[in-house]
């Protein structure tokens, strides 16, 4: 495991923190308008935040939006493209309570196949809640491989690289950096 020092040598950014906080910021303001007449306190906004990529970008967002919220976390295994392609996503911990006749917004960290948006999609979809979003803090440009929702709040669009920080891992490390970054001589499956 690399220090800091090593770290920093080992990552090239590609979304300063700076940026991030900025365009987090915007996002807050954006869903606070959309939803505003829309939830109460009698019937707050259901924020689903999926574990573990999105928990960074996830805190920080739902201390922008200024609305009532009920905030809940799932977990998914996407085992995407990586040793088990065929593989579907597999969710832990599901939401206990119901969300029936609420009003839903996913946060995820990232869009790459689709194929776990869209199963977390079906998923909620099951327990008929009012209306269902998604805010996705980094939506790669390729060909998607499942029927993907639309994604009604986007961070950033970025090319197809392997990206981490800000929430996002390689191997459960680097989730903690402030910024997101390549790892430099890694080679994309
Ligand atoms: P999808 O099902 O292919 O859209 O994959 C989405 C999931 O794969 C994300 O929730 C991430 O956990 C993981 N993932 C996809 N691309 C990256 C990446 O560039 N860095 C880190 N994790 C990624
Ligand atoms: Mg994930």
């Amino acid at each position: 495991m690399g220090s800091e020092k090593n770290i920093k040598r080992a990552i090239k950014i590609l979304i300063s923190a700076k940026q991030i906080q900025k365009r987090v910021a915007e996002l807050g303001k954006e869903i606070t308008e959309y939803y505003k007449n829309k939830v109460s306190e009698k019937r707050p906004l259901v924020i689903i935040i999926v574990q573990k990529g999105a928990s960074i970008f996830g805190a920080d967002l739902v201390r922008k939006i200024r609305l009532s919220l009920d905030l809940r976390f799932i977990r998914v295994v996407s085992y995407g493209g990586k040793t088990m392609p065929q593989s579907d996503p597999e969710i832990f911990d599901k939401i206990k309570s119901g969300i029936e006749n609420d009003h839903v917004l996913v946060v995820e960290d990232i869009l790459d196949t689709g194929k776990t948006l869209a199963f977390i999609k079906s998923y909620l979809n099951n327990l008929q809640p009012m209306s269902l979003n998604f805010a996705v803090l980094l939506i790669k440009k390729m060909k998607r491989m499942a029927k993907i929702p639309r994604v009604r709040f986007k961070a950033f669009t970025i090319s197809n690289k392997f990206v981490v920080g800000y929430g996002l891992d390689y191997n459960e490390i680097y989730r903690n950096l402030p910024y997101v970054g390549v790892i430099e001589n890694y080679s994309p499956r």
